[in-house]
């Protein structure tokens, strides 16, 4: 039996199905295929059935246990999209864990959002910018509104603008109601009067077209439908998307402002198993671990497009690096680096560019960007190309918005990362900036052969510190207190910055990474037995060896526990990750895995949600 169906739940908020009204309740819970006994049994905690009720007679709403209660927003279970591997339905579109810009995180407001006669079915990400008047005339011509959110406004304005019920005047309708939205917008929408069509628009938002054997689908990125097909069609802006499933298999059409286009098929070198955990318990401890392969892959890869933005470099007058989080910490790698080649670069935060970047003709920007969809980083882009600049982008997944804007593309090779903490794509960054930086060197008829002989070791030196991962681990059950520093000097400042990031994105406890200079100048204050101090010492040989251990005594004096992450033993220290003692300019990479182990262990213990942690998407794709 096929129905056409449409399923939405949001992590926050509710469970929302709707389901033709050819079934009964009773048959549709029979054909949901729970893949695992424990869903059943969580779902089965359901007080009776009186939180499944009927509204409008095909709406389901499932209100399922709380299983915790953190302040007032309910929590409901997490259910992945393969709870419903048995589902029989033509259609699923899933939101599956909505980040709020309108309206507050609970059941109205969690997609698919729906017309007044609930036909029309939406998912929206983006900031519909006009939401507030074209709302308001809704409501002036009677249409009833169910959430606090903009992106329901899209479902009553394709209803609005039906002139007939054709299939070519809804599809009218919805190309009407696209072009009076204003802003960001990434939208999947079904109706289920045509249950075989399925159409896409994007605007600032990913959206990206799977195109399987014979079906499609809609998502933000590949990893939306990776585990049923690699073939993809990435959109562009202004993009309309017509999807339709006959007699004769699947009909494609994309328009652009009205024309016919046609966008390239790509072809995702990825595969399913990529997004498994392969046995460990989280995303985010598997690709730690599997940096050193990452690494090889990042040492080899994309050689001729980095000697091109080596030579880009070297022939601009002002070079800026861009990005946001960790990637915003790797354009601060390359500030160091190349300061040792003699050439001033730029580290920005990428949504700070337009407020002090000087931009013209003889400027570079690198963005920094791992999926290549981050809103400000793309936004940065933007105004530098208007300004006549050149654009790199250092990118890890292939034909996403970055890789299409840039002159320039460097593609990182790290494969698939699932947990929303950024970390082997972090340390692939740093090896392509590394490389960079060499061919860079050798542009200036530079000796850059010690460097060059370090990156084939770099893989080793990181499998001998996360060797120390169980030591690690028993180093976080003695971390205890609420507020952490990460401190360092020179090039691993970027380090402390990365180590702070990562332990308050998953930890959910506040830490700060700063520089171990500027301890005295206020922070000290602050250290007592109630703040623990994790320290990364450089290497033996680097200028500033001795002044972070002077910076280590000063803690210890004030009571401040400290957390070494060393290539020597350092005596005042309560514990010392060491690490392999390596070249200044490679240690950045060699410490990550250190750190990175640490928030993980410490983020374990507290139970948090490792891999996807609150209030944190993958990619940013909203201002
Ligand atoms: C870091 O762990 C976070 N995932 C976040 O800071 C991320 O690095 C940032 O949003 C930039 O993402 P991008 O590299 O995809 O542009």
């Amino acid at each position: 039996l096929r129905f056409g169906i449409l399923a939405s739940y949001s992590k926050n908020g509710k469970f929302k199905i709707i389901i033709d009204d050819k079934i009964s309740l009773e048959s549709f819970k029979k054909y949901i295929g729970f893949t695992s006994k424990s869903k059943l049994e969580k779902l089965n905690k359901i007080e009776g059935n009186e939180n499944l009720k009927y509204f409008n007679g095909n709406i389901v709403w499932t209100k399922f246990k709380i299983e915790k209660v953190e302040s007032d927003v309910e929590y409901v279970y997490d259910l992945e999209v393969e709870d419903f591997q048995n589902f029989i339905g033509n259609l699923i579109i899933n939101h599956n864990s909505r980040w709020a810009t309108h309206g507050r995180v609970c059941k109205e407001n969690a997609h698919p959002h729906t017309d007044c006669k609930d036909e029309i079915a939406v998912v929206h990400n983006g900031i519909i910018s006009n939401y507030r008047e074209l709302k308001d005339e809704l409501i002036k011509k009677g249409h009833k509104f169910k959430s606090e959110t903009d992106s329901e406004i899209i479902a009553h304005l394709i209803e609005d603008l039906i002139e007939d019920n054709s299939e070519e005047g809804y599809i009218k309708a919805v190309k009407e109601a696209i072009k009076r939205l204003e802003g960001s917008y990434a939208v999947a929408i079904i109706n289920k009067r045509f249950p075989n069509i399925l159409i896409g628009a994007k605007n600032e938002s990913p959206l990206i077209v799977g195109i399987g054997e014979d079906e499609a689908f809609l998502g933000s990125d590949i990893t939306a439908f990776l585990e049923y097909t690699n073939k993809a069609i990435p959109l562009y802006d202004g993009d309309i998307v017509i999807i339709k499933k006959g007699e004769n298999g699947l009909d494609i059409k994309i328009e652009n402002n009205g024309k016919d286009v046609k966008r390239e098929v790509i072809e995702i070198n990825w595969d399913i198993n990529q997004a498994e955990k392969k046995g460990y318990p989280h995303f985010m401890l598997k690709e730690i671990m599997e940096q050193p392969e990452i690494l090889k892959i990042s040492s080899k890869i994309s050689s001729e497009e980095i000697k091109k933005l080596a030579k880009l470099i070297k022939d601009s007058e002002k070079v800026y690096f861009i990005g946001m989080g960790t990637s915003y910490h790797a354009c601060i790698y390359a500030e160091y680096l190349f300061s040792k080649l003699g050439k001033l670069v730029i580290a920005c935060d990428a949504s700070e560019f337009l407020n002090k970047g000087v931009v013209d003709e003889k400027t570079l920007v690198i963005a920094l960007t791992q999926s290549g969809e981050t809103y400000d980083t793309l936004k940065a882009m933007r105004y530098a190309k208007e300004r006549g600049a050149k654009v790199g982008a250092i990118v890890n997944i292939l034909g996403s918005t970055a890789t299409r804007e840039a002159d320039i593309t460097v593609l990182m090779g790290a494969g698939l990362e699932i947990a929303v903490c950024a970390t082997k794509t972090f340390t692939s960054q740093l090896m392509i900036i590394y490389r960079l930086f060499i061919e860079f060197g050798k542009l200036l008829n530079k000796d850059m052969a010690v460097y060059e002989r370090a990156i084939e070791k770099i893989p080793k030196y990181v499998k001998e510190v996360l060797n120390k991962k169980d030591y690690i681990e028993r180093v976080t059950k003695d971390l205890k207190v609420n507020n952490y520093i990460f401190i360092s000097r020179g090039i691993n400042i970027v380090s402390a910055l990365e180590g702070a990031l990562k332990f308050k994105e998953i930890t959910y406890l506040h830490a700060e990474g700063m520089s171990a200079g500027m301890l005295k100048h206020g922070t000290i204050s602050l250290i007592d037995e109630r703040m623990d101090t994790i320290a990364i010492v450089p290497p033996k040989n680097s200028r500033v060896f001795n002044s972070i251990i002077s910076n280590i005594e000063e803690v210890k004096a004030r009571n401040g526990k400290v957390i070494a992450i060393t290539p020597v033993e350092i005596e005042t220290a309560d514990y010392n990750i060491i690490t392999p003692n390596v070249i200044e300019e490679i240690s950045p990479i060699i410490y990550a895995p250190a750190y990175q182990l640490l928030a993980y262990y410490k983020a374990v213990q507290l139970n948090r949600d490792v891999d996807k942690p609150r209030g944190l998407a993958k990619s940013v794709t909203v201002e």
